[in-house]
């Protein structure tokens, strides 16, 4: 591969970090900037600590979880830790073995390669993948025909991190290769709260104590969300209030984005609301609530249900999806309390 064809690759495969505005004003940037995930993060300290001190590359991590929770954060944070540079590309990006050399050839010693959603890499890529984490290799063919040969490139020593909302998708070959594998869990109340403290503090935003809880309750245990909650009640209390962030204010301004004191949102609601009524509390499969509340079967299982199960709303039982009793209450009803009138929506 030449130099020209090497770059083009490599800008391809690259997606720029999104460095926009507050976005990177809020990123935590060291271990001990980074609330909760305490297991992982101790874990992560250990190898940190112990690949440092051997002067040796960190090993390759997978970290998993639903979005927002804090997986590209670690990934940046790992690189800062170790003092190495972190490239950043996705799974669907990287079509072919030429756009993986292109990236890995591109690394120096101990440097960070960030593949988000590794689940939807290419099956042809993966295998290249196997060698160049175990061997720091990769056997490319070039040309076609009868000029066909393979060449052997040997690559820096680097850090593989990957991260997947769907780890059940990866190859077991794949996966076992992850030294670490470790997931991330939504965060709990406490935590939410110094969250929310940290960012109103970061973009100097006034916030009492009672509207700061109102906030982190409604956040579905998640940091992407209570930073999107606080940006539009900052601009409520602007337009609406005196611009504090006072526990009315942050009802008000929530109750006009459709998120209810537990802190679920139409979608969640729409899909309870499906299985409810058309279904009698279910067992009915996932592709059919999603057609029902005209949604992405793939957004619902990796966004919404992690949180409705985890929270207890829903289970996920062979048969299909169930609604719980609290499910029933988190939409005024139930359960057994069945609706004959209700049109059925097929
Ligand atoms: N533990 C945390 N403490 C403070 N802010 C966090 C934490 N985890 C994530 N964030 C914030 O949430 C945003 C989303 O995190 P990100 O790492 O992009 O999630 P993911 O990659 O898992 O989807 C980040 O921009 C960061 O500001
Ligand atoms: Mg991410």
């Amino acid at each position: 591969m030449n130099e020209a064809d090497k770059g083009a690759n490599y800008i391809k495969a690259t997606l720029e970090a999104p460095v926009s505005g507050d976005e990177a004003v809020l990123r935590p940037t060291r271990f001990t900037d980074f609330t909760g995930q305490r297991k992982t993060i101790e874990r992560l300290q250990v190898m940190v600590g112990a690949a440092r001190r051997r002067g040796d590359p960190l090993n390759h991590i997978l970290f998993s979880g639903p979005p927002g929770l804090g997986k590209t954060t670690l990934a940046f944070i790992l690189g800062h830790e170790m003092g190495k540079n972190v490239r950043i590309t996705s799974g669907p990006v990287i079509e072919k073995p030429g756009d993986l050399a292109g990236l890995l050839t591109n690394l120096e010693e101990g440097d960070i390669l960030f593949i988000d959603e590794i689940h939807r890499i290419s099956k042809t890529v993966e295998e290249y993948l196997y060698s160049a984490m175990e061997d720091f290799r990769l056997d490319i063919m070039i040309d076609q025909g009868p000029n066909a040969r393979s060449v052997r490139l040997n690559l820096p020593r680097f850090t593989l991190v990957g991260a997947t909302t769907r780890s059940g998708l990866l190859t077991t070959p794949l996966r076992s290769r992850f030294t670490l594998q470790t997931r991330l869990d939504y965060y709990n109340k406490e935590d939410l709260l110094s969250i929310v403290r940290r960012t109103c503090r970061l973009l100097d935003v006034s916030v009492d104590p009672d509207g700061a809880r109102e906030i982190a309750t409604r956040a579905r245990g998640t940091p992407r969300i209570v930073n999107n909650l606080i940006n539009f009640v900052r601009d409520f209390a602007q337009e609406r209030a005196s611009g504090v962030i006072t526990r009315e204010v942050a009802i008000s301004a929530l109750e006009l984005l459709e998120i209810d004191a537990r802190g679920l949102d139409e979608m969640d609601k729409r899909a309870l609301k499906v299985i409810a009524d058309n279904y009698n509390g279910g067992p009915v499969g996932l592709a059919t609530v999603a057609i029902a509340v005209g949604e992405e079967p793939e957004t619902l299982e990796e966004v919404h249900e992690p949180f409705l199960i985890q929270e207890g709303y829903l289970q996920r039982t062979p048969q299909g999806r169930v609604l719980t009793p609290k499910g029933y209450g988190a939409i005024g009803q139930r359960p057994g309390a069945a609706h004959p009138e209700q049109p059925n929506l097929f």
